[in-house]
């Protein structure tokens, strides 16, 4: 009898959602309103961070900025401030470092109050074969673009279960749902990022069924200067993506409560065929679009900022 109940149960919530996510394709739901959320973004100083960072404040959030580059950070402060009357709290923060970070949450709590929105967005790569990685880079990477997210978590989750208020936003990448050469270290990060935020997920929702959301991440290629240099051989199909699309999309998942972004949708039909092709398979279409040199060109740190400014000049003239 039990089990007959069980499975009704399930079946009518499972209609239940379905016709809700049909009627909202249609009926599109009111967007969440963050007037007022304290929003702790990581990575302010540059790309993805200071453009979400900028969307933010012309909504009327209060935001909190980190970043290991300060002057950065304060130019993402300036630019937010010129969107209006916003309150911006800068504060420089390795978030290599779990006892820094603990630290600096421990500030922001006293001096802006509880987080409510919290992105994180700090990352780093080196782009180099397996073997070529320094160990100390494979440390680093590890430390800023998956632990930190352990020791964030943990610092402003407790306030926002209290509350059952709050939004968990992890920026993964297309390198988190697939393995890709030269990118090993990255990759292995953020296939963890997006782990543990889609673990968290399922403790928020099915243990403590609470209201936070999670929304996880994972974009192609970005031409923010991270990857410069990085070649796509069918732009049509898997194009380097423009940071203000890419933050808007960011901006718009949020505001939707939205589960997952993954961007340009036919990563979505590469994760089926993924599942269902022998490796031999998959490594062939792999080549066909490129993988295996799409790395070829990459140009590391301070250089690719250097190249990004360069194509920018080129672009306005
Ligand atoms: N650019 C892409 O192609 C791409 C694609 C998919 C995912 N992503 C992810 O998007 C996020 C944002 O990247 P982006 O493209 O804007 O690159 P970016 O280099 O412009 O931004 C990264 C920011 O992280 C900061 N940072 C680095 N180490 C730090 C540390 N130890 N402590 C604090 N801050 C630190 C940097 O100073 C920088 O401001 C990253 O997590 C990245 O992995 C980027």
């Amino acid at each position: 009898m039990e089990v007959i109940w069980d499975t009704s149960l399930t079946l009518g919530k499972l209609l239940y959602y379905f016709l809700n996510a049909t009627v909202s394709k249609i009926i599109p739901k009111r967007k969440k309103n963050v007037a007022g959320e304290i929003v702790l973004i990581t990575g302010a100083g540059s790309g993805l961070g200071r453009l979400m960072a900028i969307k933010f404040a012309r909504l009327g959030a209060i935001l909190v900025l980190w970043d290991i580059n300060e002057e950065g950070n304060m130019e993402t402060c300036r630019l937010a401030k010129e969107k209006g009357d916003v309150k911006v709290f800068v504060y420089k923060c390795d978030c290599s470092k779990r006892q820094e970070i603990y630290r600096v949450a421990d500030q922001v709590k006293k001096e802006v109050g509880d987080v409510t929105l919290l992105i994180n967005n700090a990352g780093i790569v080196t782009g180099k074969l397996f073997l070529d990685i320094p160990d100390e880079m494979v440390e680093k990477s590890f430390h800023v673009n998956i632990m930190s997210h352990f020791w964030i978590y943990k610092a402003f989750l407790p306030a926002m279960i209290k509350a059952d208020h709050g939004h968990l936003v992890c920026i993964s990448s297309a390198a988190g749902l697939f393995g890709i050469n030269g990118l090993t270290e990255y990759s292995s990060t953020k296939f963890a990022a997006f782990g543990l935020a889609e673990a968290l997920l399922c403790e928020l929702k099915m243990i403590l069924k609470s209201k936070i959301n999670v929304t996880i991440v994972c974009p192609f290629f970005i031409n923010t200067g991270m990857f410069a240099g990085a070649i796509t051989k069918y732009p049509l199909l898997f194009p380097i993506l423009e940071q203000e699309y890419v933050a808007q999309k960011i901006l718009d998942a949020i505001l939707d409560e939205q589960h997952y972004l993954i961007i340009p949708k036919i990563i979505w039909l590469l994760l089926i065929i993924k599942q269902l092709l022998p490796v031999s398979m998959l490594l062939t279409i792999g080549e066909y679009f490129g993988v295996d040199t799409c790395l070829n060109f990459f140009i590391e740190g301070k250089k690719a900022n250097e190249a990004v400014t360069e194509t920018k000049k080129q672009h306005q003239n």
